[in-house]
């Protein structure tokens, strides 16, 4: 029963799922301020924010930039409906939610000034060729924003419960980051063990042989 309800935390689906979706914008709130905190955006910043779930981030980013554009993308269907309903006033104008995997972004190359994975990277199912398809997407030079509330990979107590979850240390995500085209710019540690880190995209100057 409680696998059940849980496993909407990776893919919020049906009646349960819609819940679970509106149940992560409130109890994410803290975290997501805290992590969206390190973002210095311009006003008319383009910013992506993947696996969106409930659509609280992306109503933060809307308000942050008031002359920009926020997309979401979620490959859920019960999050881009309430990701939706809580952007409806910006929908169509300044907002963009589409379903679509981080595996395979519907987006053209170097579209983004940011982009943001708040509690979503360990679900996503390849973070080497999804870091590399997030890259993509974003401008040169652009910022790549990751927060996670879980970080020690021996700690089992919700990979156990929700089945292809993956929790990555902050050394995994810097590697992963550093070894498809982002160079790691900054991370934060909060009292409560939440991870944020930044990355930045590197140009094609910046790639050196050894
Ligand atoms: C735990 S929720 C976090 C939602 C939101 N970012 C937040 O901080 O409240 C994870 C979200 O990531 C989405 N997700 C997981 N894997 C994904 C993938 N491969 N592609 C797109 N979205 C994904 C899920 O559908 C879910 O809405």
């Amino acid at each position: 029963m409680i696998k059940n309800f849980l496993k909407n935390c990776r893919k919020p689906q049906g009646l349960m799922g819609r819940f679970v979706a509106k149940g992560m914008n409130a109890g994410h709130t803290e975290i997501s301020k805290w992590g969206i905190s390190h973002l210095r955006l311009p006003r008319d910043a383009h910013v992506l924010d993947i696996g969106c779930g409930g659509g609280a981030n992306i109503r933060r980013l809307l308000t942050m930039c008031p002359a920009g554009r926020v997309c979401g993308v979620d490959y859920s269907e019960e999050s881009i409906s309430v990701s939706r309903k809580l952007n409806a006033a910006s929908m169509g104008t300044r907002c963009e939610i589409k379903r679509a995997s981080v595996s395979a972004l519907p987006f053209e190359d170097g579209t983004f000034g940011a982009a943001l994975a708040f509690e979503t990277v360990y679900f996503w199912p390849d973070l080497a060729t999804d870091f590399h398809e997030v890259n993509r997407v974003i401008k040169p030079k652009g910022i790549f924003l990751i927060c996670n509330e879980i970080c020690d990979p021996a700690n089992t107590v919700w990979t156990s419960r929700i089945d292809g979850m993956r929790i990555y240390s902050k050394e995994e995500l810097a590697g992963l980051l550093s070894g498809n085209g982002f160079s790691v710019l900054e991370s934060w540690t909060h009292t409560s063990g939440w991870l944020c880190i930044a990355a930045i995209k590197c140009e094609r100057d910046d790639v050196a042989l050894a």
